[in-house]
């Protein structure tokens, strides 16, 4: 089975923990697009009142596509968050995000959840976090250099996440750039979230450890890890 119908099979059964009334964090990715597609499709079928608070630029025009009512933090507190990831640490649930460059406005949104659930299908699953992504770091761009000083001084090698065309640095939804941060061996994801987050000109970076539930897709059913 290709991960593409993995990916399918959790955002269906992500939605069985979706219930009326609720304001729901809408995540960024293929995975989270996925979900928004067929929560739209379940609120239209089931004449459900539930709101969407989207975590991109992206989510939110999926949300509006497929007709789902949005909301926004400055007034309403969010139920439940679904979200994608690029890593999940399988022993600790800790994951790495921000492939799509959108792990800020995720981290907002999900971390203020009151249950925050992760969608992945089992090529995501690893023993330890940093195996095969990078961190991705947002950065106000005139820190740039100053911040990948930094990143290789606690034991990283940074890269700076250029455009599809490479001819200039990626642009996220806050206006800043992104710092790919390549890391084998993290040891303490919960002290090296804090760590990057203390370099001034940091944003917010995709190490993600706080997360309630895992839905994976995998070829023999969901599996759901907590
Ligand atoms: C975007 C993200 C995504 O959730 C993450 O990249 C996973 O995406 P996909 O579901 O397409 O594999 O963090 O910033």
């Amino acid at each position: 089975m290709a991960n593409e119908d993995l990916k399918l099979k959790v955002a269906k059964e992500a939605l069985k923990y979706v219930k009326d009334g609720m304001v729901v964090g809408l995540g960024s990715g293929s995975t989270a697009a996925l979900f928004i597609r067929e929560l739209g499709n379940k609120i239209q079928e089931e004449d459900l009142t539930v709101f969407g608070i989207p975590t991109s630029f992206e989510a939110k025009m999926l949300a509006m596509q497929y007709e789902i009512p949005l909301v926004s933090l400055d007034e309403y507190d969010v139920d439940i968050a679904f979200d994608g990831a690029d890593e999940v640490e399988e022993k600790t649930l800790f994951l790495i995000k921000g492939g799509g460059g959108c792990h800020t406005q995720e981290k907002i949104v999900d971390y203020n959840a009151k249950e925050f659930i992760v969608l992945v299908d089992e090529s995501k699953l690893v023993k330890k976090l940093g195996e095969k992504f990078p961190i991705p770091v947002e950065v106000i761009p005139m820190s740039y250099r100053v911040v990948m000083k930094a990143l290789t001084e606690l034991g990283g090698e940074p890269v700076i996440r250029l455009g599809e065309r490479k001819r200039g640095p990626v642009i996220t939804d806050n206006g800043n750039m992104i710092i790919d941060v390549f890391m084998k061996n993290i040891d303490d994801p919960i002290e090296l979230e804090k760590e990057i987050n203390n370099i001034p000109g940091v944003v917010e970076n995709g190490i993600f450890t706080k997360v309630d539930k895992v839905l994976v897709g995998t070829k023999k059913g969901t599996v759901s890890l907590n």
